[in-house]
């Protein structure tokens, strides 16, 4: 059998932790033939709780999980790691402006790619789920010279997978046979997400979508602010469903994406459509060979491009809101 894989996760104490160790420990991250070792990250004050969690785990008897340590030193959390999911961050307290919740993710995301770039496999790759997180792994990517830009990854999947949710549930018709929609942008309320290119059984879904008014005031609302729609609902964020789009991600990104589909990954831009290079904006993806590649040469129309620019504008201000805390 295969040498088991080393996955680093932080906020293993959390919520999203909570539902995601599980799936882990089940080989749904890596496939059914991959052993895991999982190596959990925690503040001081949590570690308890962490221990915790992995004495269910342990309880779970599963049989591809080959060990769990946990620490609260991320140099040691990531020695070693092959997949890196970095989860725990610094929620928005009441009356915290924008510039404080940078700055205390920043004491989070820099020392954790300063690990990275010491101590983890050569084959790293990292997912960041901790809001706002395409900033968040623009932070972390910076401290990480040694490690090739395109290894850093922030998650939009949950973005994605609501898409199709709220299109299949539209059209009365399964997820699969839904293709090509793509988030683009931010993983915020600006997000853009885009049937522009999408299928439904074959045929385009702008010819089966004809409702723009839909699209416009509720399928694209809907999606990006599902988040807060949850909380309400739930009294708690989503978990589960992050969870879930956070397996997806690296199970793809590993996997590979299907013949004549795509998926959505908020990954480094090359400047592609417009969106500056060095961005971690979202963007329609495939993987293959272990890598995530933006789809190229689509067309983007006016309704499209307003709601891209709107989103990659608000990267940009929060990339210039870290440099000038001296971030990145
Ligand atoms: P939570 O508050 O339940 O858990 C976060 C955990 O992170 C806590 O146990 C905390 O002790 C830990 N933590 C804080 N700082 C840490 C550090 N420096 N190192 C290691 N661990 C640290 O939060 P939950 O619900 O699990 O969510 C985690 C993050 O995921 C939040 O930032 C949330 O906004 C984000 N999220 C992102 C989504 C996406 O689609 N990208 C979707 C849902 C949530």
């Amino acid at each position: 059998t295969q040498a088991p894989v080393n996955v680093t996760v932080t906020g293993a104490a959390g919520q999203i932790g909570y539902a995601l160790l599980f799936r882990i420990a089940s080989g749904q991250l890596l496939g059914p033939d991959t052993p895991v070792k999982l190596r959990l990250l925690e503040i001081p004050q949590a570690v308890k709780a962490a221990e915790g969690t992995a004495m269910e785990l342990e309880d779970g008897a599963f049989p591809l999980l080959s060990g769990i340590d946990i620490f609260d030193d991320p140099k040691q959390a990531f020695e070693g790691a092959n997949v890196a999911l970095l989860v725990g961050a610094r929620p928005r307290a009441k009356g915290m402006e924008r510039g404080d919740l940078l700055e205390a993710n920043g004491g989070i995301f820099k020392p954790q790619g300063e690990a990275i770039n010491a101590g983890a496999a050569s084959d790293i790759k990292v997912l960041v789920v901790g809001n706002p997180a395409n900033t968040n792994a623009l932070i972390a990517q910076a401290h990480a010279p040694d490690v090739p830009a395109d290894r850093f990854t922030a998650m939009t999947r949950l973005d994605h997978n609501r898409a199709l949710a709220q299109l299949s549930k539209k059209l009365g018709v399964p997820v699969t046979e839904l293709k090509k929609v793509a988030i683009w942008g931010n993983h915020s309320a600006t997000q853009y997400p885009s049937i522009a290119h999408a299928e439904v059984s074959g045929k385009p879904a702008t010819e089966v979508l004809t409702d723009q008014q839909w699209l416009a005031d509720d399928f694209i609302p809907t999606v990006a602010k599902r988040g807060a729609a949850i909380i309400e609902a739930r009294g708690l964020s989503s978990a589960a469903s992050a969870a879930s789009a956070a397996i997806d991600h690296v199970y793809t990104w590993v996997n590979g994406t299907p013949e004549g589909d795509w998926t959505s990954a908020a990954v480094v831009s090359d400047g592609s459509y417009g969106v500056p290079e060095g961005l971690i904006s979202s963007f329609p993806v495939t993987a293959a060979n272990g890598e995530y590649k933006i789809v190229q040469g689509l067309e983007i129309d006016d309704f499209s491009r307003a709601r891209i620019d709107a989103s990659v504008n608000e990267l940009a201000e929060e990339r210039d809101a870290v440099k000038k805390l001296g971030l990145i």
